[in-house]
């Protein structure tokens, strides 16, 4: 390389490391928004929901104070979550919804460029990412580039940019659980599924209506899930709480105790369907990624892999080394965080909107000349 394209290739990379500098990295999952500002840590970690009012349709809370209401909300209220199943389910919601986290992890910063990374779905669709990139670019940020929640993931448990081998990295987050098989900071292979760990609540809420006739809201199924259910057979059946609701025969308020026995075999029901999921995609490995990902082992990610036993559970199934990663439900943004210092990395794993794109492959290319 001569010293004329070394400094253009100098060049190149600050251009391109400013584009990130005092950037946002923001995953937007359907339970959770999490946006780290560069420099500054974690900004935002408040549910992915919106109160809105249903005579006027004006949104009236945002995040934790949607979730206060959330399940007792007022006549005319009603609280949504504009992106169940991991995608822009309700466009105009969502774009009001990062708006908001957005300022809210800008507010005290003065002369803040507005770059973000975001992460999204494997195999969303070409509308489904566009739809995304819209709702950021009209909640005021300028330029916005997104990764592969895989790939995030895998960075932010702790796989390296540079690994030639291969990694199995599983998010289970809310709605959705993805698979992704990562080599060489690229994506080796992919799979995502629509169910999580919120599915376990769903059955729960399913369960206690059909067979002890009480109708338990979101929140009571939820703490049934964390204090309660486990991945592998529990130590103590017997173990039980009380649980309140809408008794479904008189219509009056209710409660019941219900045991570890009980709810095992219905989240049960759940676990392994997550679990074959992971098994199908494994399978479909190509043999040295096979033999790559049996050295090493499954990392779990995502709120969902910190379900009791759950890391025990995939071990046994698999028969493969299992770990969760450290912090597993801010795994996705330390990871779009981390390509905040690898400029390099930017070219082959982002993808940008239309107009950015451009600017982007420009700035990449004067890195190789
Ligand atoms: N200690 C825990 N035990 C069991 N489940 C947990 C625990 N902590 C969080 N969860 C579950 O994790 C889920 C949320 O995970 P996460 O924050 O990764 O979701 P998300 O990223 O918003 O969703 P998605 O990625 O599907 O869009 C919730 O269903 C929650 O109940
Ligand atoms: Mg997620």
């Amino acid at each position: 390389m001569s010293l004329m394209s070394k400094t253009a290739a100098f060049t190149g990379l600050d251009a391109l490391r400013n584009l990130v500098s005092d950037s946002m990295a923001i995953d937007m999952g359907s339970e959770a928004t999490i946006i780290v500002v560069r420099g500054r840590g974690v900004m935002v970690d408040e549910p992915s929901l919106v109160a809105v009012s249903t005579s006027t349709g004006e949104v009236l809370a945002i995040g934790l104070e949607a979730q206060q209401m959330y399940g007792r909300e007022a006549r005319d209220v009603t609280v949504i979550a504009p992106l169940l199943d991991g995608v822009v389910a309700d466009f105009e919601r969502t774009k009001v919804m990062l708006a908001h986290f957005v300022r809210q992890a800008r507010s005290g910063i003065s002369h803040f460029s507005r770059r973000a990374i975001m992460s999204v779905l494997s195999g969303i669709t070409q509308v489904e990412q566009r739809a995304l990139l819209n709702a950021a670019e009209r909640a005021g940020i300028g330029r916005v580039c997104m990764i592969e929640n895989g790939l995030a993931a895998a960075l932010g448990a702790g796989v390296k940019i540079d690994d030639t081998r291969a990694s199995a990295v599983v998010d289970i987050g809310g709605s959705t659980t993805s698979v992704a098989i990562v080599a060489n900071g690229a994506m080796v292979h992919a799979r995502t599924e629509r169910i999580g760990s919120r599915d376990i609540d769903a059955a729960i809420i399913d369960h206690v209506r059909r067979h002890r006739g009480l109708a338990i809201g979101e929140q009571t199924a939820e703490r049934l899930k964390l204090e309660l259910v486990s991945a592998t057979l529990p130590d103590n059946l017997a173990q039980e709480i009380t649980i309140k609701g809408r008794d479904i025969l008189t219509s009056s308020p209710g409660a019941l105790e219900i045991t570890a026995g009980e709810v095992y075999p219905v989240a049960h029901e759940v676990v392994r369907k997550i679990v074959e999921i992971i098994s199908m995609t494994l399978a479909e490995l190509p043999a040295e990624v096979a033999g790559d990902i049996y050295d090493r082992g499954i990392i779990l990610t995502g709120g969902g892999a910190q379900l009791s036993g759950l890391d025990n559970y995939v071990r046994d199934q698999t028969r493969l080394p299992v770990r969760i990663a450290d912090e597993p439900r801010y795994a996705i943004v330390r990871g779009l965080e981390q390509t905040f210092a690898e400029p390099l990395w930017l070219r082959r794993v982002i993808r940008c909107g239309p107009d950015h794109l451009l600017d982007f492959e420009r700035d990449a290319s004067a890195l190789e000349t």
